[in-house]
């Protein structure tokens, strides 16, 4: 037996009890007669003490030896501290030790593996495994367990049934670059790794299965950011014989189960916005609604004087900042050069304050009167003591930044608080999407999303007009999960590839398996999936995904630990008719 109990359990109940603890040293502190060890295991720290008067001089000995890291064994008897630590849970108490095994000694650590470390963010991803030793790392872990096994828990109380689908699959469009793999067997062909189970769930919807979950590794090879990793995991989920509503309801009440379980908060019905709504409220379809800040549109009342940058501009749109208006002329230029840098774009920035007074000193005021500003002011929401920012150009680009600024200073002013939840539904997304470089319409969520039927019209005439049964599950500020209705039928399907792009021809090739399906009685049908480590993350109050995931990769999608993606050797190259290209 390596031990009795672990390093976290044990407490002034059990005093003169014998117990065996197995753990690392996390440090040792040696005054000649008297040498102290906190040893840590998963579940916590116990001080062990070694004493001159009641210890076996040869233990003492090797307990004079132990270096960080170490990891060891130790028997002995539990007593009470006399100097007590209230900050851990095993604070009351010490193990006086009696037999001492190493059981393995140990370099000492790049780092110091304690809750504040000294190790930079590479050092720790390259010695991983000595990261995960400490406690904010390990507590992370811990959470997203927890998440998961709810999730599992609930989804399964409602007859959802977790089915596996395959990873060496051909690919499916949802908008990012496959990851492919080439196959031995097939010489010149190529498996894709799955961006989701997308077709395969429809499949088993086909087959009847009727209520499938899994969660499961999604690939996609996109840029990375703080809430994007190369590989991913979803809690993926389709229904049959569903409309939208089941559909929200059902992930509506596990969001809520969650935020019950993880965090003892109570949620009332989450809001619903469309799509319009969101962009011209908050000028994005994620907004963080736990602050608010709304857009107000002030065409009508800023178009009418000299003022070429607004008469000129599509839109003119502003926000107030709460109690900003005592900002300094150097606090503002800031914001100023904050929106015209290049991430953000803006060309400039009208400001106007709304003074404790009652009156207003705008950036402007050679064109716009007092009774012009009082309009911009009712319009934005604005109170005396905030500041009226506002920005004007072509309407999509300068909602967008103006969306930007207000994230900005949502942060800076500490308005998106990490433990306050303000989930919100977003729905009636567009179907499709103009895009630029390609200068055709993409599918927004994916190519297999129902168009709502009031819209179909739309389809030859103005596209971008159509609305899709698609929604979005946004959690502060945070894309948490999506879905749609999906289309069952074939021909509504082929047309969509139409819509897309495709001639028949290449939309037989692609997805002829999932039209030839659907021929075969395929049920009404619709689902979502949640990105399981965003999810984790803001539900621990957190953004950065690579947090809440145990091996992650680096921005450049590297795993710098154990050095991966890395060339292979010609004989594997050539077994997979690969060409290897020198430069
Ligand atoms: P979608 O592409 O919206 O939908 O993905 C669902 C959710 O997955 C998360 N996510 C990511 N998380 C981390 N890193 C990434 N690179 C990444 N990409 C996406 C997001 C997102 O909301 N098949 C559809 C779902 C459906 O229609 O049922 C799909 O994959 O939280």
């Amino acid at each position: 037996m390596y031990r009795s109990h672990n390093c976290g359990e044990l407490r002034l109940t059990d005093i003169h009890k014998e117990v065996t603890l197995a753990g690392w040293v996390q440090k040792s502190r040696d005054k000649g007669f008297m040498i102290w060890v906190d040893l840590r295991d998963r579940y916590g720290i116990t001080q062990l003490i070694f004493d001159e008067e009641r210890t076996d001089a040869t233990v003492m000995q090797l307990a004079k030896s132990l270096g960080r890291e170490f990891v060891i064994q130790a028997k002995g008897i539990i007593l009470e501290r006399e100097s007590k630590n209230p900050n851990i849970p095993t604070g009351a108490i010490e193990l006086l030790v009696k037999e001492l095994v190493v059981l393995n000694a140990a370099l000492l650590p790049p780092f110091t593996i304690e809750d504040e470390t000294d190790g930079g963010e590479d050092i720790r991803m390259k010695y991983r495994y000595l990261d995960i030793r400490r406690t904010p790392v390990r507590d992370n872990l811990l959470f997203r367990h927890k998440v998961t096994q709810e999730v599992r828990n609930y989804l399964s109380a409602l007859d959802f049934c977790e089915i596996e689908t395959p990873y060496l699959i051909k690919s499916t469009p949802e908008g990012a670059r496959d990851f492919v793999v080439p196959s031995r067997m097939n010489p010149g062909q190529f498996y894709a790794l799955p961006q989701s189970p997308q077709t395969f769930k429809q499949l088993l919807m086909v087959g009847g299965m009727d209520k499938y979950f899994q969660i499961v590794k999604c690939f996609r090879d996109e840029d990375l950011r703080a809430d994007r990793q190369p590989e991913f995991t979803q809690i993926d989920c389709e229904m049959s014989f569903i409309e939208q509503e089941d559909i929200l309801n059902v992930f509506e009440g596990l969001t809520r189960h969650l935020l019950k379980e993880t965090h003892q908060i109570e949620v009332d019905k989450f809001p619903r916005m469309t799509f319009d709504e969101a962009m011209r409220t908050y000028g994005n379809d994620k907004p963080d609604i736990r602050f608010g800040m709304e857009f107000g549109e002030l065409n009508p009342v800023a178009q009418h004087k000299d003022f070429g940058v607004f008469n000129n501009a599509e839109l003119v749109v502003g926000i107030a900042v709460p109690g900003a208006a005592s900002y300094t002329r150097k606090q503002i230029d800031e914001l100023i050069d904050w929106v015209k840098r290049p991430q953000v774009g803006a060309l400039g920035m009208v400001y106007c304050k709304y003074e404790v007074d009652g009156s207003f000193k705008s950036s402007v005021d050679k064109f716009y009167d007092q009774e012009d500003l009082a309009k911009w002011a009712e319009i934005t929401g604005a109170n005396p003591g905030d500041l009226i920012l506002i920005l004007s150009g072509p309407a999509d680009k300068t909602r967008s930044q103006l969306s930007a600024l207000r994230m900005e200073l949502g942060n800076r002013l500490g308005l998106r608080k990490p433990n306050e939840f303000a989930p919100l539904w977003v729905v009636d997304f567009p179907l499709l999407e103009w895009d630029e470089e390609t200068q055709r319409f993409h599918a927004m969520h994916h190519p297999f999303t129902s168009p709502k039927p009031e819209d179909m019209h739309l389809l030859d005439t103005d596209p971008s007009k159509v609305r899709a049964n698609a929604y979005d599950l946004v959690l502060n500020g945070n894309e948490i999960g999506g879905g749609s209705i999906r289309i069952h039928d074939k021909e509504i399907q082929a047309l969509m590839f139409k819509h897309l792009g495709f001639t028949e021809t290449e939309a037989q090739e692609q997805f002829g398996f999932l039209m030839n399906a659907f021929q075969y009685g395929a049920p009404p049908h619709g689902g979502l999936a949640f990105g399981l480590d965003r999810l984790t993350a803001i539900l621990g109050g957190q953004e950065t995904i690579r947090d809440f995931i145990a091996f992650p990769k680096n921005n450049s999608g590297r795993d710098v630990m154990i050095d991966a993606p890395a060339a292979i050797d010609k004989t594997q190259l050539d077994e997979l008719s690969l060409a290897l290209h020198v430069k």
